[in-house]
């Protein structure tokens, strides 16, 4: 199968990517999350429904969230994230309606073909440091903390088949703990791997139950710092299991000449991903490789 994997949107979306996407050969399209640019992903949402691939979606710490709410949960004010959480529910069911036929998962698992199965993670995931829109998350999943978040995926891999990709907005722990690896923390090196603890353990759970996770796509850590300006790695991979970090942001530069998305390509045990840009007219302007899993049988 051939996908489209879409990094952080925050805004940077318009008709000539949904004309390109909808000629493309890409067999689904998969949305990593932060459709909005700060707040209300409605207007993103609403041009994406113009898609006419199968697709799937996990709604970022940006998406389905107040302002205030989301400054509540930066600043750790327990009191205003609970009353922001309030509407998150309806404003959650409103992006859904605005995607159209998009599917937007959390805690989802979904067939994609033939014993390959798409696990959809924790949404709205912002990292490790606490347990963000844990109002929400309980009354929606039942979900508290991280511990009962893990549990709640593990379940959901225990259902899966033997081959799997998963969908994040944050990555996993375990892809290193410096500024410049995959998901580590660049606003506070202190933090250090700011990959969440959760995914890893759905992940290390898939592979110690047998199953070959193919491919973990996430987000959210955008891929150059605006507190350094420093780029990071955007991809790891280990024995059979390939991490992309999709979030270039902004993911439309030069007028809209240089459009990011990464194809993904799952061929029997054989994956391999590249970043690709294409111009405002919807032609390939680079192509780079970010990595291969063959996996031997083991
Ligand atoms: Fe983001
Ligand atoms: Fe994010």
């Amino acid at each position: 199968m051939k996908f489209g994997v879409i990094g952080d949107i925050h805004g940077f979306w318009d008709e000539r990517d949904t004309a390109f996407f909808n000629t493309s050969d890409y067999d689904m399209l998969l949305f990593v999350g932060d459709f909005a640019r700060v707040v209300n992903a409605l207007p993103v949402a609403r041009q994406l429904a113009a898609l006419t691939k199968p697709a799937w979606a996990i709604p970022g710490n940006h998406d389905g969230v107040g302002l205030w709410q989301l400054l509540a949960e930066v600043k750790n004010r327990p009191l205003a994230a609970r009353l922001g959480a309030r509407g998150m529910q309806k404003r959650v069911r409103q992006l859904d309606e605005a995607l159209g036929g998009i599917r937007l998962g959390g805690y989802t698992l979904a067939e994609l073909g033939r014993d390959l199965g798409l696990l959809v993670a924790r949404p709205h995931a912002m990292g490790p440091n606490r347990f963000y829109y844990r109002h929400y998350l309980q009354s929606a999943f039942g979900v508290t903390d991280f511990q009962s978040s893990a549990d709640k995926l593990c379940a959901l891999v225990d259902a899966a088949p033997a081959n799997l990709v998963v969908l994040a907005h944050n990555g996993p722990a375990g892809l290193g703990n410096t500024p410049g690896t995959p998901f580590g923390c660049d606003f506070d090196p202190e933090y250090g791997d700011f990959g969440d603890p959760d995914l890893r353990a759905a992940i290390d759970h898939a592979h110690a139950t047998g199953r070959r996770v193919h491919a973990v796509l996430a987000g959210h850590m955008h891929h150059r710092s605006k507190h350094t300006g420093a780029w990071r790695d955007t991809w790891a991979q280990d024995a059979t299991t390939l991490y992309l970090n999709a979030a270039r942001v902004p993911r439309i530069e030069d007028d809209g000449a240089k459009r990011h998305h990464i194809a993904l390509t799952v061929e029997g045990d054989t994956v391999r991903a590249e970043t690709v840009f294409v111009d405002n007219d919807g032609r390939e302007t680079g192509r780079c490789p970010l990595g291969r899993t063959t996996p031997t049988n083991d």
